[in-house]
């Protein structure tokens, strides 16, 4: 049986609050599908209520811990040490689409490194969640990354930028080498759960460019404490600034990393 600390307590009540609003949203959204103004403001306003509530939550149970939130940004607290950074829903999209995968992100930073994490969807009630050095979770059950080895049998989440973020030609480069390496390619639309996914094992490794630290604060930790590997594409420890992340298990960490290098040295223009 898994024993929650107090604070990873606080974390979850605070999740389960917020997305007993969301999952009555989520009800609404799909009604306004059909309707010719669409979900888009609807969906706004959701977004910014659980935040609300997040905040409050967060506030009332630790009150001087900083805060960095999508919505309303970053606080600094009387508390210099610890900060709140939290996605009130990560997987906008599907939510506005009625698609049943989004969820909450939360993670406790302490003097600069990430200590707990909870990434909770509400649709599934799945609550993961970890705390540094005790392990990651779901519910109440311990999770441990897959045992896979093999690239060929693999498959491996990803986030595929659009309109105008990231680079296009370089992402196509990277898709292109793991689509022919692996089992295949999911691209299922919120970070925090792709991480959760890895810790998981239902993915064997997850790679991403342009994330924000609110999408994979939490998930780093979850991945970590199941027992597998993050760093960005360049096998540094600067996904919380670049927002490039790559997570897999241990056996596959590197030989994704050095597909994704190849890839992104051969699509890169030539600086000589
Ligand atoms: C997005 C989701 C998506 C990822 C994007 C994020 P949002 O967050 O995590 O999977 O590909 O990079 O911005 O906008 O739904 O909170
Ligand atoms: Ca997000
Ligand atoms: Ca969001």
């Amino acid at each position: 049986m898994a024993i929650r600390s107090p604070v990873v307590n606080v974390m979850a009540n605070a999740a389960l609050k917020a997305a007993r609003g969301l999952l009555r949203d989520f009800g609404e959204v799909e009604q306004l599908q059909v309707s010719v103004k669409g979900p888009g403001e609807f969906v706004s306003t959701a977004d910014l209520k659980a935040e609300h509530t997040l905040r409050a939550e967060l506030a009332r149970a630790r009150p001087g811990y900083g805060l960095l939130f999508e919505e309303s940004g970053s606080s600094e607290g009387s508390d210099r040490h610890h900060r709140w950074i939290v996605d009130p829903l990560d997987g906008t999209t599907n939510f506005l689409h009625g698609i049943p995968h989004f969820a909450i992100s939360i993670a406790l930073e302490r003097d600069g490194e990430i200590v707990a994490g909870a990434v909770y969807e509400p649709t599934r009630d799945e609550m993961f969640w970890a705390e540094k050095g005790a392990g990651a979770f779901l519910n109440d059950r311990r999770l441990r990354v897959s045992a896979r080895r093999r690239l060929d049998e693999a498959v491996i989440g990803t986030g595929i930028p659009y309109r105008d973020r990231g680079d296009h030609a370089i992402y196509l480069a990277t898709l292109a080498r793991v689509m022919a390496a692996t089992s295949g390619v999911r691209r299922l639309g919120s970070a925090a759960l792709d991480l959760a996914y890895v810790a998981a094992g239902r993915y064997d490794g997850y790679w991403e460019f342009a994330t924000q630290p609110w999408d994979i604060a939490a998930g780093i930790l979850l991945v970590r404490e199941a027992g597998g590997f993050v760093s960005d594409l360049a096998g540094g420890q600067t996904m919380l600034t670049s927002g490039d992340v790559l997570a897999a298990n241990g056996p596959l960490h590197l030989p994704l990393a050095a597909l994704l290098k190849e890839a992104i040295r051969t699509a890169a223009p030539n600086p000589a």
